[in-house]
């Protein structure tokens, strides 16, 4: 005959597989493993058991409560597997994914990329200066005198300090000689700031890309070589380039570069796209002076420099009509440079 404490397993294996759901399987385990359950019951009546018998009813209970312990979790397990995988028949598989879109390049970093590698491919390397700057790189060693109207408060953001937002890259030829000795051949790609009304050619923040070549008998031709071989490799070998007289503080002479292709949009007109020049003999002076030396002796070196409007090359090259557009992150724009 079977003892007790089996039939009391029998019955509680039978109420495990029986179980139909977690909450089932749970009040079995509290009706037989539970403080006042039935197999704890056992335990209790232990003490009063005799002596001989209390081995043997011992052992027995020992493996009817493992094999009620492992029948509940086994049972539990299913019950987990079984929650899992009906959350994984919910997921429709064959549904497209959220699709992550490609980023590409701004078009004037894609034009400020392949200028740069125009001039990388002459040997000009790259410098670079700071956004905010002082009146002194800005203006002074640049030869433009304090009544210079540039200088206006009109004109230019100035910080509470005295410092201001550069108006022009020219700053960085200062501090490329104030750096290095001559020779000297460097571009300075970067962000200039000007207190401009705001319209569909000027923005108060634009780009240039600044050029100095230092060198011993560097003459106005090397300058229109140099420009001329530039504007032909972006705009294509019909492109022609005009340079006209102009006025700049810092270049003497000084002038101003047009180009004109067919195969630009507006193919029929002149297009301002640059200022350069001679590098004027008081730049040197300055430079010599802020360094302590004579390293850019005027007698001995000249040079050459323009800055380079990134904004309008761009505009010109991509036909894009709104300088506006390029700050705006519309994505209907940008994406047609993609
Ligand atoms: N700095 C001038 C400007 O912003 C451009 C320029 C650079 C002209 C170098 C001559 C030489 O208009």
């Amino acid at each position: 005959m079977a003892h007790p404490l089996e039939e009391l397993r029998d019955a509680a294996l039978r109420e495990i597989s029986d179980a139909r759901d977690a909450q089932a399987l749970e009040a079995a385990r509290v009706k037989y493993l539970g403080r006042s359950g039935s197999v704890s019951a056992w335990g209790e009546q232990m003490k009063t058991l005799g002596k001989d018998e209390k081995p043997v009813v011992g052992k027995l209970l020992n493996e009817v409560r493992n094999a009620v312990t492992a029948a509940i979790e086994e049972r539990a397990q299913n019950f987990r597997a079984q929650k899992e995988s009906g959350a994984l028949a919910n997921i429709d598989i064959s549904l497209p994914g959220t699709p992550h879109e490609r980023g590409a390049l701004h078009p004037l970093t894609q034009m400020l990329d392949r200028s740069i590698d125009i001039f990388r491919r002459m040997g000009f390397a790259l410098a670079d200066g700071p956004d905010i700057d002082d009146e002194w790189h800005c203006f002074d060693a640049l030869n433009t005198p304090p009544e210079h109207p540039a200088r206006n408060e009109q004109d230019t953001f100035y910080l509470p300090d005295g410092r201001l937002l550069r108006t022009h890259t020219s700053t960085v030829q200062i501090r490329a000689m104030q750096a290095a000795p001559p020779p000297m051949r460097v571009i300075a790609p970067g962000a200039c700031y000007r207190r401009d009304e705001v319209d569909a050619t000027h923005s108060a923040q634009f780009h240039q890309i600044e050029g100095l070549y230092v060198d011993e008998n560097v003459s106005v031709a090397d300058l229109k070589g140099t420009l001329e071989f530039f504007m032909r490799e972006l705009f294509g070998p019909d492109t022609a380039v005009q340079f006209r007289p102009h006025y700049f503080p810092f270049t003497e002479p000084s002038l101003e570069i047009y180009v004109k292709s067919k195969a630009l949009k507006r193919g029929d007109q002149w297009i301002e796209v640059a200022g350069c020049g001679m590098v004027h003999p008081a730049v040197f002076e300055a430079v010599n002076k802020a360094r302590g030396d004579k390293a850019y002796g005027p007698e001995k070196w000249t040079g050459f420099a323009f800055g380079l409007g990134m904004d309008r090359l761009a505009m010109i090259l991509f036909d894009i009509p709104d300088i506006r557009l390029f700050a705006q992150n519309d994505l209907r724009f940008l994406k047609q440079f993609a």
